[in-house]
């Protein structure tokens, strides 16, 4: 495709406001992208939207925005639950496709959706992105030339109190005063929310997973927060903290935890094996990588790695989200220079699947075996063509 790629942004709620519309409405990549319109249930929250970031439209209705607006992509930044349909919807009238994290919450809808994305033949890039962090990369680098030997096993999980807690949702007025009910309801919880990261990280590192195994449940039954000014009473209806072991056979497993509980700092990645053990920890200004390997001649090496990512540069690097902007940005490049993507719906829909049947495990009590697969190998070789080409 030649000229810009013009985009309607759905769902103007916290992720919108913080990051997407504010990268998305910069000068730098008015060539590229056209931000054509908004579109919230809420019209006062999608009317300020399109002003303050200069939409040319704005929408309180998804299918009417389908109809009328002249686009070419959609960014959906809408709760997961309704991301299924809207995506359906919009590869279905053409549309190439951005989804937030999580893709789908099910492995039926992730199949329907690929189906959908083949048949109409559009892009779908599908959040996150974590392949394209360098300590994704640098792991699996490692890995590959043999610093840890025999991979024994991993831990990596997610913990964050909650969305109630977002500064940006403490506003008063209705259109920053954004409800996060959603997340405590069916489709929410922090295992779509956020051990998603986690797990597209450590199945890119390791590949597809063959087996989970989950325990589950609700912690805080209820929770109280003010929605712009009113004090809200939600039941906890979707399970808050959840830890799931996978299998990738051969002897090797994993731990990962999803869980709106208080961490410290971030928790941290760990992979042991016969020969050494990689750990990367948060860092304000990157990743800490640090291996121990009998292949080293000191034993211990550390690396600080920036959060330098694929098409993030200049004022970019200082909005919220950038990963998120990335991901878009990477949507762009794939219709524009007519790329496959690399953050695609295969890896999406295996963390789908992960996490739906471990659910499944938690109330049967038994493990479950994993369908889907992607390939890692292929969407490692296309980033460095990518990251290349600049
Ligand atoms: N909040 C974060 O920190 C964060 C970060 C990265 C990605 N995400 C992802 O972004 C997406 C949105 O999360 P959020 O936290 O911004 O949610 P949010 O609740 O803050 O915002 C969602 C917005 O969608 C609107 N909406 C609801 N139903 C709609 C419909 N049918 N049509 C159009 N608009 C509708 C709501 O009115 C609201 O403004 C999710 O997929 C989430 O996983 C969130």
């Amino acid at each position: 495709m030649t000229g810009r790629v013009k985009i309607a942004v759905v769902g103007c709620g916290s992720v919108s406001q913080r990051g997407i519309l504010p990268h998305l409405s910069q000068p730098d990549i008015r060539d590229k992208v056209e931000l054509t319109a908004v579109v919230d249930i809420v019209e006062e929250r999608a009317k300020a939207c399109k002003k303050r970031f200069g939409a040319r439209e704005y929408y309180t209705d998804y299918d009417e925005m389908l109809r009328k607006a002249d686009v070419d992509a959609v960014v959906i930044a809408t709760p997961i639950p309704l991301h299924f349909e809207q995506a359906i919807k919009a590869i279905e009238a053409g549309k190439h496709v951005h989804l937030n994290k999580t893709m789908t919450t099910t492995l039926q809808e992730a199949n329907k959706l690929i189906e959908a994305r083949d048949r109409a033949g559009v892009k779908v890039v599908a959040s996150p992105g974590t392949i394209f962090y360098p300590s994704t990369r640098r792991i699996r680098e490692l890995l590959s030339q043999g610093y840890v030997g025999k991979p024994y096993w991993l831990c990596y999980g997610a913990t964050w109190v909650g969305h109630e807690y977002e500064e940006f949702r403490q506003a008063d007025d209705v259109v920053r005063g954004v409800d996060p009910t959603w997340y405590y309801k069916a489709g929410g919880g922090p295992m779509y929310d956020i051990a998603v990261y986690n797990l597209h990280t450590v199945t890119a590192i390791m590949g597809p997973a063959k087996r989970v195994v989950g325990f589950s449940g609700v912690g805080l039954k209820e929770r109280v927060f003010k929605v712009a000014g009113e004090v809200k009473h939600v039941s906890v209806e979707m399970d808050d903290n959840t830890l799931l072991l996978l299998d990738w056979g051969d002897s090797v497993f994993g731990f990962v935890f999803g869980a709106f509980s208080i961490g410290a700092g971030g928790p941290s990645f760990f992979l042991s094996g016969s020969e050494g053990s990689i750990s990367m920890r948060w860092h304000r200004s990157g990743r800490v990588v640090e291996v121990f390997s009998r292949r080293l001649k000191e034993w211990r090496k550390t690396e600080l790695l920036p959060l330098k990512l694929p098409y993030v540069s200049g004022v970019h690097e200082n909005i919220e989200e950038k990963h998120v902007y990335a991901d878009i940005m990477h949507l762009v490049d794939c219709i524009l220079n007519d790329r496959e993507p690399v953050v695609n719906a295969e890896h999406a829909r295996h963390v789908v699947e992960i996490i739906e049947k471990g659910y499944i495990s938690a109330k049967t009590g038994e493990a479950q075996a994993l369908e889907t697969t992607f390939d890692p190998e292929s969407q490692f070789s296309r980033l460095k063509e990518i990251l290349a080409s600049g």
